[in-house]
Parts: structure tokens; sequence; C-alpha cells
């Protein structure tokens, strides 16, 4: 089916909760267009006890409505973001584990977190994202000078532009050397299919794997850093381990992995699906760029309408009583993100895609103490990204043949490619 007639959502009849099958955010039919299905839910059953996220729990709840998500990201006393916290549940996929059971902050409740946070936040300054400016402008002319000099008129927005940007970005941000790109791409690809749902066994040894060779990679850098230390986010971190010995080397293992991991597939999607937004809505291509001081709005309207991360998980750390509905200490949440930042309760007509939106903010980066520690790095990649785009490529279309399909996850959402013309 194409992606235009994907987007058309009718408006849904009243349904009876009891009969609304178990929402499975895995279902192809979810993975191609989940918007009709979070309009129905949040109409007919907001807090719903659907299918599992992971194989090992009975079920998660799904939240659908931005005003209980917002509550529940900020009320650290019911629900955290530590599995081991809940007792009763632990994702048992090994590559889940390899990466929650570290110390990565987006899976530590505090005081931990805290302290985590605040110590990396000592490296990962806003300077730091201002600094990158002049380069992230250079990297994305040198992508389009390289996809001109190909002669042709076709390219693919992903492949070409949207994915080596922000793995150039975070690659060089971190201080690994620009050689071993590739080699980041297909590690992150593989422990993410490892991650985010329930694997089979053989991708599940996969993203063990690689992740062990991904850490006896970084562990091979940090040794390089400090002996060497330049001006990177690595050497910074190195630092701050050393002078306190605060930042341990699984710490830094586990928070390097999730920045890599964080800091690339969701920007690729910002890009990519933030570009598709504007390829099918014409007019507003040609507002943005007519008026390129729009970016900004727009860059928020597109992080709303697609947004990149459309889930999160959090655990039940103590029973607590929603709408009637108990929720038992150890059971699985997911926010739905992407369903929030769709609700009329909060946007007029939220399938309308419109650059001059002006209401609440959207929740892409989540809300509350794990608010996203890049969304700086995020929003000033993806607004030079647009806008060197359509200055570069007014004429930009999609291909007229083309066949989008968006890739299986229930956590990001992304397309697999973007063909354009120009
Ligand atoms: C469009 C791009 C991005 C989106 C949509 C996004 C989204 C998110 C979301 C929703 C969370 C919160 C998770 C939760 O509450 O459980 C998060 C956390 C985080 N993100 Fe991002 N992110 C993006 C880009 C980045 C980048 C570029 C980096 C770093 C280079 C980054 C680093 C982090 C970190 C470290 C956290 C954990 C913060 C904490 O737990 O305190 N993200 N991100």
């Amino acid at each position: 089916m194409s992606q235009r007639s994907m987007e058309s959502h009718p408006v849904e009849e009243a349904t009876d909760p009891a009969q609304l099958e178990k929402f499975n955010p895995l279902s192809p039919a979810v993975q191609a267009n989940p918007y009709p299905f979070y309009h129905r839910y949040r109409s007919n059953a907001p807090i719903h006890w659907g299918a599992p996220v992971f194989s090992n729990q009975p079920g998660s709840w799904y939240f659908f409505r931005y005003m209980d998500i917002a509550q529940i990201l900020r009320d650290n006393k019911h629900f955290g973001s530590d599995a081991k916290r809940s007792q009763i549940a632990a994702p048992t996929s090994e590559p889940v584990k390899a990466v929650t059971s570290g110390a990565a902050l987006a899976f530590r409740d505090e005081p931990d977190h805290k302290r985590l946070r605040s110590l990396m936040s000592k490296a990962f300054t806003p300077q730091v994202v201002t600094a990158l400016i002049p380069h992230i402008q250079e990297i994305s002319e040198g992508l389009i000078d390289q996809i001109q000099a190909k002669g042709s008129k076709r390219f693919d927005l992903i492949q070409d532009f949207a994915f080596p940007l922000p793995i150039t970005v975070i690659t060089e941000l971190l201080g690994i050397p620009t050689q071993d790109r590739e080699e980041f791409r297909a590690w992150s690809h593989t422990i993410m299919a490892g991650i985010e749902r329930s694997p089979s066994s053989e991708e599940g040894l996969q993203a063990k794997e690689t992740i062990q060779s991904l850490h006896q990679y970084l562990r091979a850098i940090f040794n390089e850093k400090r002996q060497h230390p330049g001006s990177d986010l690595v050497s910074k971190l190195v630092a701050i381990e050393e002078q306190g010995s605060k930042l341990t080397e699984e710490e830094l293992l586990t928070n390097c992995t999730f920045l890599l991991i964080a800091g690339h597939e969701t920007t690729v999607h910002l890009i990519s699906s933030g570009m598709l937004a504007l390829l099918n809505h014409p007019d507003q291509f040609q507002k943005l760029r007519e008026d390129p001081t729009l970016s900004e709005n727009a860059l928020e309207e597109m992080l709303r309408y697609y947004s990149p991360v459309q889930s999160i998980s959090r655990w039940v750390l103590k029973d607590v009583k929603i709408e009637g509905k108990t929720l038992r200490k150890g059971q699985h949440v997911s926010l739905m993100l992407g369903a929030g930042n769709r609700d009329p309760e909060f946007f007029e007509e939220p399938d309308r895609f419109d650059i001059l939106r002006q209401e609440a903010p959207n929740i892409a980066f989540s809300i509350g103490i794990h608010f996203c520690m890049g969304s700086p790095l995020a929003r000033t990649e993806g607004d030079i990204a647009i806008r060197t785009l359509l200055r570069r490529f007014p004429n930009l279309q999609l291909e007229p043949e083309a066949v989008l399909e968006w890739q299986d996850s229930q956590t990001v959402r992304g397309l697999k490619d973007l063909p354009v013309t120009y």
C-alpha cells in the first residue's frame, strides 16, 4: 500500500472495550500505520492490558493519552525504569540484560540515575553541541555534494544522507575513528534488533556477541584516550572517571554504548520521517522553503507527527490504581509517546501536519527525569539537515512509484528507505 493512501484515518466508531483485541505493537497492521489503532484505543480503552512486549511477561499496560503518559513519567514512586527494582519482572533476553542490567542511565532510577546524569552532563554540555554546528553544516553540505556528483537525479534520502549524518556526528563526538563508521552501523542494527522486542534465539545470540565486540572495541578506545586525551566526549568521560573514580569502567561502557545507539537510529528517523511529512505536504514544503526561519517550529511538528520513539517502558514498583484498573508491582508499562503526540485533547486535528502549529509541547523526547539528554544535539542536527536539504534541493519529490516500508520495531519507528528525485 502506498504511503499516501495509508495516511487517512477515518474517525473511529465507539467500540465496546471488551470487543477490542489485545493491542499488539508488533502486529503487521500496527507496524504499517499505528495511528488509527492509537485513536481507537485512546477513545475506547485508554488504559489497556495488551500483548506483552517481552516474551517472559504475561502482558503490558498500554497508555495512549497524553495526560496519562505525562503523569506516569512524573510519578517516580510507582513507576521506574530499572526492571530489577520491580522484583517480579526482568527481561530475559540476553541482549536486553546486557544493555539494561548495566549502568546505562536510561535504565536506572534515583539516586543512581541522578549521579550518572550529572556526571555525564559535565562532558555533554550545551557548549559541546554549539561547537559542533559548523561541522554538522559541513558534513551535510559534503553529503549533498556527493549525491550531486553521482549525476543521477535520484537518490535514497536515508542511505545517502539521513543515516551518514548522525553516525558521523555521534562517532566524531565520541572520538571514534571515521573508518569504523560502517561497522558501527551494523553493530547498532544488530543490538537494536536484540533489545527492543522479543528476539529469536539466533538474533539474541548475535546481539549479545555484538555487544561484547562493541565493548571490547570501546575498551581499546578508552585506553587510547587515557594515554592521548582529545577534546572528544570519551576523553572527557574518561577524565571524569579518573578524577573522582566516580564513573566506573562498566558505567563508561554501558553509557557510551547507549549514546551510540540512542544518538544515531533516532536521529536518522527524525530527518527521514520529517522529510517524508514535508514531501507528502507540498504546501508545507513550499512554506518552509520560502521562510527557513520556520524550521525550529517545523522540526517540533515533525517530532510530534512522526515521533521517532513511539513507545517507552516503565515497570510498576508499587501497586497503584488508575481509573479503576489495578497495576500490580512488577508489571510492564508501555507509554505510547506516538499516541500522546496525536491526542486530540492537546492537538487540534492531530493527524494534520502543520509546521505553524503552536499548541502543547510534544512529548517525543519524553518528560521528567529521563528527558532525552541528547535533545539539543538531535534538534540541531535535524534543523541543519532539513534546512540544507530544502535549500540544495528546492524541487525534491518522492519518487513517483515509491513503495515505502517501515522498519519492524515496537520502540523506534522509521522507514527502510526513502527514494526521492530532484
Ligand atoms: C530525534 C532524536 C531522538 C529522540 C526522539 C530521542 C528520544 C528519547 C526519549 C524518548 C528518551 C527518554 C526515555 C525514557 O524516558 O525512558 C531519551 C533518553 C535519552 N536520550 Fe534521546 N532521543 C534522540 C536523540 C538522542 C541523541 C542524539 C542522544 C545523544 C547523543 C540521546 C541520548 C539520550 C540519553 C543519554 C537518554 C537517557 C536520559 C536519561 O535517562 O536521563 N538521544 N531519548
